[in-house]
This record gives structure tokens, C-alpha cells and sequence, in this order.
């Protein structure tokens, strides 16, 4: 069957200050009225025959979750807690363990739940691809076509075709520098890593045990002690604690030689930083995203958010962006907000 599977542990430093560690930006309504882990929840939902979705994320979290999975009134397949953060793969591992248990046949479709997807129908399509060659075996990536050198996503190398609808991972390169970015670019037969996953449970933790026994061991030892509180999965925190930190894009994807890759275009992005949630979010004829109460004499292509205490008011800017809250200011240019995560590390060094 088929269990969709969502990461929610992020913080989402690159969007402070609207994002904070109580309230990363997966729980935050940045475009739409939903958050962008219930539009990936309603999203999971709608794949034809899944079952109710699992989610993976902090103890801290909790009730965040707890209220936003209610606010969309949908299934809840459970909320598996992680009582310390230990990144991507040993988040996946405990979620393939939850649901090999219950169903030795379980394909997952492992989703982040910072995503914006377009083209639902695109994604839908794709997603179903996948599923027939996880049945196969495969670990199945989806290629998105890069237009530009990025160094924070994974690049995939398209090998032999498998079927109609995917190949072969040549290779897996999670997070170039930006020379070998912009060759892999260069090159053409290379695609981004969307960061979603579709496999069998039962592969996943084949692949870990081989490429990464202590993290297997650990989520191991972590689920088989673990504790159910009503929806909530508590696994052991000592034995998670135990496992190495490390993404599923390096522990196994990077090294699997069973990685498939189905390319899609869905209008897929990341929201990663203010640039892309500005380049995601609907402009006005001067290429402006404004929120809240704004008002702006020739500013071009610039995102202004104002919070709801105060007006913010901009003439004759370029490229700027602009996000007020009640207790903190960012005032960026826009090809510089990568940086802002720099200002967090100084905030958390500051105490
Ligand atoms: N539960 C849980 N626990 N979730 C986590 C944890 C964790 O410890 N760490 C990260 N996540 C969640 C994040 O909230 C996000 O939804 C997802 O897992 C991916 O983590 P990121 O930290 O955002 O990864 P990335 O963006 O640097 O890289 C990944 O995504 C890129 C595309 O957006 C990789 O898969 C890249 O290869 C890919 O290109
Ligand atoms: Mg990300």
C-alpha cells in the first residue's frame, strides 16, 4: 500500500524573521491560506489509494502538528516524534521501520513540507511512475530541469532508460560547489533533486543497513522501544539520540546503486529563502509581492511584507526585501538573502 510520509523537522532559518524555531515555515501561511504542511498534506491525500499520512517531526512540534493536521480534517496515519533532530535519514528510517511493521509491502512517497507544487496533476502523474518502479526495487528520485548553478540541491545524473517513464541514476551529487554546478549545467544530462522520495519501506532500510548500519541500528533500537500516546509515536530518545546526523541524499542516495529518476514538471520549488517565495508568489506589474498593509511609489521587484501592527512604505527601491514583525526588521537585498541565515547563527550565538 501506499503511505505517504512527511518530513517536518526543518526550522527554515532563511525566512526569519517570520520563521523562528517555535514557528518554522512549514506551519507558516506564506502564500495561501493553508500552510504549506497542510497543502502537503491535502497534496498526500489526494494520491490515488494512499493511505492516511505519517508525519516525522520534533517532540517540540507536537501540537503544532496536532492542530494543523485538524484545521484540514484529514486522516491522520500518525505523528512520529523525534526527540532530538538527527536529519533526514535517520527521520525516514524510523518511518520505514513504523510502517514495514504493519505492512511488509509498503511503498513510501516521502514528501517535505516546505514544497510548493503547481501542477498538481503533474505531480500526481509522476508520483505514480514512481510507484511502479519502487515495486521494482527502486529508490526513485524526481529530476527537476535546472535553469541556474544552485549549490543547495543534490544534481542527478540521468543513466539508462528504466521503462517509459524513468532512468537509471548515473550518478548523485548532493550539493556541488559552484564550479561543478555550473559544469553539471554546462553538461545538460543532469537534473536537480526535487528532495522527494518514493521506495518500498523494506528497500529503504536494505540500503541503510548497507550503506549506514549505526544509523540503521539506531532507529532500530529507537522504534522498538517506542511509546504510543494517542497519535503520537514517541520513539526511544536515547537510542535516536545515538545515530549519526547525516541526510538521506548523502547517507544512501549518493550511494545506492539502485536510485531511479522520473523527471517531472510540476512548477515545483523549494521555499528555501525570500527570493524564491517571492518568485513563487503571484507579483504585480512592477514585479512586486506585497503582504499587509504597503504602500510603494516606483519600487520594482521587491517583496514587502508588513506585519499587521504596522504600515511599511517604499520609494524608488530595486530588488529589496522587506519583511517587518512586531519584534525584528529584515531590510535585504535580494540577491543576498541566502545571508540571512548568517544573522540566526549570530542570534543563537548571542543567546
Ligand atoms: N522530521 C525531520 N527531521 N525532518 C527534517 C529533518 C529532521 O531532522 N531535517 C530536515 N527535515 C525536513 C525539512 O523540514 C524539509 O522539509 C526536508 O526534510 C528536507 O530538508 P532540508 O534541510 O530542507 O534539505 P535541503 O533543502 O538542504 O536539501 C534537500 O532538498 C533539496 C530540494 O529542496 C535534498 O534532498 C537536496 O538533494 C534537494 O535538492
Ligand atoms: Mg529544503
Amino acid at each position: 500500500m501506499l503511505h505517504p510520509v512527511i518530513l517536518s523537522g526543518g526550522s527554515g532559518s532563511r525566512l526569519w524573521p517570520l520563521s523562528r524555531q517555535n514557528q518554522p515555515k512549514q506551519f507558516l501561511s506564506l502564500i495561501g491560506e493553508r500552510s504549506l504542511y497542510q497543502e502537503t498534506l491535502r497534496r498526500a491525500a489526494a494520491l490515488p489509494g494512499a493511505q492516511p499520512p505519517v508525519t516525522v517531526c520534533s517532540e517540540e512540534h507536537r501540537f503544532m502538528v496536532g492542530e494543523q493536521l485538524q484545521g484540514v480534517g484529514l486522516a491522520n496515519g500518525g505523528i512520529l516524534l523525534e526527540p532530538v533532530a538527527r536529519n533526514t535519514a535517520p527521520a525516514i528510517a524510523i518511518a520505514a521501520l513504523h510502517l514495514a511493521a504493519r505492512d511488509p509491502d509498503a511503498v513510501m512517497v516521502v514528501l517535505p513540507a516546505d514544497h510548493l507544487i503547481e501542477d498538481e496533476a503533474a505531480f500526481r502523474a509522476a508520483i505514480v511512475h514512481a510507484i511502479g518502479l519502487a515495486e521494482a526495487g527502486w529508490l526513485v528520485t524526481f529530476g527537476i530541469e535546472p535553469d541556474a548553478p544552485e549549490t543547495g540541491y543534490g544534481y542527478i545524473a540521468r543513466g539508462a532508460p528504466l521503462g517509459e517513464d524513468g532512468f537509471k541514476v548515473q550518478r548523485f551529487v548532493e550539493k556541488p560547489d559552484l564550479a561543478t554546478a555550473q559544469q553539471y549545467l554546462a553538461d545538460g544530462g543532469y537534473s536537480w533533486n526535487s528532495g522527494m522520495f518514493v521506495f518500498s519501506a523494506q528497500r529503504y532500510l536494505d540500503e541503510l543497513l548497507a550503506y549506514a548500519p549505526a544509523m540503521f541500528a539506531a532507529a532500530t533500537a529507537a522504534c522498538e522501544r517506542a511509546k504510543r500516546d494517542l497519535d503520537f509515536i514517541r520513539v526511544d530518545k536515547d537510542a535516536f539520540a545515538s545515530s549519526p546526523s547525516d541526510s538521506i541524499d548523502y547517507a544512501v542516495m549518493e550511494k545506492t546503486d539502485r536510485a531511479a529518476v522520473v523527471p517531472v514538471s510540476c512548477g515545483w520549488s523549494d521555499i528555501g529563502s525570500w527570493s524564491s517565495l517571492w518568485a513563487a508568489s503571484p507579483r504585480d506589474a512592477d514585479g512586486n509581492r506585497h503582504e499587509g498593509d504597503v504602500i510603494s511609489i516606483d519600487t520594482r521587484d521587491s517583496l514587502v511584507r508588513a506585519s499587521d501592527r504596522r504600515l511599511v512604505a517604499t520609494i524608488g527601491v530595486d530588488g529589496l526585501v522587506i519583511v517587518d514583525t512586531p519584534d525584528a526588521t529584515l531590510i535585504a537585498r535580494k540577491d543576498r538573502v541566502q545571508d540571512v541565515k548568517a544573522i540566526v547563527d549570530r542570534l543563537k550565538a548571542a543567546g
